[in-house]
């Protein structure tokens, strides 16, 4: 029952996913030191190094320097000024086309995107394509990436700091595209994307198009924010809503050749 307990509050932790391949018993006491003869015990490896303290400054000086997707995705793999980093299994870009018309921004990669290093691949993402599928679209004809490229502990929502630093990997992401127009999804892309525009809550702002500016852009893009897949998923009834969203960005692309 103890041990029922201990691995209830890791799970309430956040501490919900298996790192290692074996389990180590950390209330066991140290292995003793090696005897002289014995071989030297390899201590398990990190994946990557530790966070280094960054603020959003150098995250920006870092990703305005990026010229190619490919180098951004590099820049953001080598980053470790971001502690989300330390916790999750591996960086998710993006996916779809690197010429996209459309970019699609969601939240944050969840337990399936984390392993499969790639967005929108679990239940939520396999709503979004029956979406995206209703309007004639795929995820080979959009971008698709996350406010925060790594998976909060827990799948718990990012923190306003956390969504600061991330924020100009993915304004840069979104420059070197250079699409037509952006679909923000659920509250969290909304907020990093539109500020104060998105403060009076998603329900408010979805549905209506709002003008962001992106750095390296010419001209303010059209952002249409909508629900989140995940928050229609517990929330059937708010699916009429979005599909009136996904009726008004059919429209829009259609005037965009
Ligand atoms: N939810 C998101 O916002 N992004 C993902 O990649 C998966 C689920």
């Amino acid at each position: 029952m103890e041990l029922l307990d201990a691995l209830r509050l890791q799970c309430e932790w956040g501490a919900d996913e298996a790192l290692l391949d074996t389990p180590q018993d950390r209330r066991s006491p140290p292995p003793l030191a090696p005897l002289a003869f014995q071989k030297p015990v390899t201590p398990p490896t990190r994946r990557t190094a530790p966070a280094t303290l960054a603020g959003p400054e150098d995250a920006a000086r870092l990703a305005a320097a990026c010229m190619s997707l490919d180098e951004l995705e590099a820049a953001m793999r080598g980053f470790s000024g971001c502690a989300l980093r330390d916790t999750a299994t591996q960086l998710v870009f993006a996916d779809g086309a690197a010429d996209a018309r459309l970019v699609i921004i969601g939240e944050a990669p969840g337990g399936e995107e984390d392993r499969a290093g790639k967005p929108f691949v679990g239940p939520a993402g396999q709503l979004l394509d029956k979406m995206l599928g209703s309007i004639g679209l795929d995820r080979t004809k959009a971008r698709i990436i996350n406010t925060v490229p790594w998976r909060p502990p827990g799948n718990r929502t990012p923190t306003d700091a956390e969504m600061a630093l991330c924020l100009p990997f993915l304004h840069r992401q979104i420059a070197l595209i250079a699409p037509a127009g952006l679909l923000s999804l659920g509250a969290v892309a909304a907020k990093a994307l539109l500020g104060a525009e998105a403060n009076t809550g998603i329900r408010r702002v979805r549905g209506q198009w709002q003008q962001v500016r992106i750095e390296g852009l010419p001209a303010p893009l059209p952002c249409l924010p909508s629900y989140h897949p995940a928050y229609l998923l517990r929330t059937p009834l708010a699916k009429r809503e979005s599909w009136q969203d996904m009726l008004q960005l059919r429209a829009w692309l259609e005037t965009q050749t």
